[in-house]
């Protein structure tokens, strides 16, 4: 029989020789990272009403979207509801370890000039456990590690350390007291972006966008890789789109670029980063 000139994985090794190709010309890598960058280290991601609602029986059972559940204003009809969805994630993410391919990148950015950024719309904090310098990432839609007042009385943004969450998995209740602002005394939220949110404090993602554009415009020649970015919520696509250099787009279901130079790997960011890796050793 003759060779198959098209072995299944032929796609994901030419890929993968590029992006290598693109790596080495680089002198700063951009990362941008979505929830599915989160999904080889154990993490959902929310994709569609079925994927929410497998992390969150106790809010299928109510018919609970995430839009409905991630929105200030369940903060104040059901707090100890809103807390408890929050609450069991900011434990969850605190218990995480972050999968080889965090390490991966680092040692990518390790090898140039100017090293890495990251620009990600998570809130779980993945990138500092996993080494990455907390002033070269930007949380763009916040923070789960960081808290406000949700009036909000002040300015203040603070960290979540002192918050420890008794979340009840049949519920998703959280066990009173629910964390109060030690300004006012109102109840407490995080610090990250919601659905028709327009009391979210964003100075802290602010700065870190400044810092951000200060490092791009002392770079020359990015090489952006995306991890994990959805198509519902662009702001990561967007970003990594719009840098005027060439793409790396790691996704299993939706690789492919809009336009522009660069590559789409059709894969999960672990396996994709472990054979980047090993092309690069090459
Ligand atoms: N961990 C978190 O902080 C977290 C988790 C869920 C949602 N969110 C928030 O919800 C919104 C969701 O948008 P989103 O685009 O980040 O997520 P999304 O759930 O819309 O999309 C996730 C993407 O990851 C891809 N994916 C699945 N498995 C993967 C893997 N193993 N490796 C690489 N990619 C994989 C999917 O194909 C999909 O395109 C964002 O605003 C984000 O802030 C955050
Ligand atoms: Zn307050």
């Amino acid at each position: 029989m003759p060779p198959d000139p098209h072995p299944p994985d032929a796609g994901i090794d030419a890929a993968i020789a590029r992006a290598a190709e693109l790596v080495r010309d680089a002198d700063a890598l951009l990362i941008g990272a979505g929830a599915g960058i989160g999904v080889d280290s154990g993490l959902p991601d929310f994709r569609g009403d079925h994927g929410f609602w497998r992390a969150y029986p106790p809010l299928a059972a109510r018919g609970i979207r995430f839009a409905e559940i991630a929105n200030p204003h369940s903060f104040e009809a059901h707090p100890a509801l809103a807390w408890g969805f929050y609450g069991h994630r900011l434990a969850l993410y605190r218990a995480t370890v972050p999968h080889e391919g965090f390490a991966i990148l680092r040692a990518l950015a390790a090898a140039l000039p100017h090293g890495a950024f990251v620009f990600t719309s998570n809130v779980d904090g993945q990138f500092q456990r996993a080494g990455f310098d907390a002033d070269r990432i930007v949380e763009y839609h916040g923070s789960i590690h960081h808290l406000q007042c949700t009036r909000p009385c002040s300015d203040a943004i603070w960290s979540a350390a002192e918050v420890a969450p008794q979340v009840d998995p049949a519920t998703c209740l959280m066990a009173p007291p629910l964390p109060a602002c030690p300004h006012c005394g109102a109840l407490v939220r995080p610090n990250i972006l919601m659905f028709n949110d327009s009391d979210w404090l964003e100075a802290r993602s602010e700065a870190q966008y400044a810092r951000f554009r200060a490092w791009r415009t002392r770079v020359q020649r990015p090489v952006v890789i995306e991890l994990g970015a959805g198509t519902d919520i662009p702001s990561v696509r967007r970003l990594c789109e719009t840098q005027h250099a060439p793409l790396i787009r790691i996704n299993p279901r939706a690789p492919a670029l809009a336009s522009g130079p660069g590559v789409g790997i059709a894969a999960g960011a672990l396996e994709a980063l472990r054979r980047l890796r090993e092309a690069l050793a090459d």
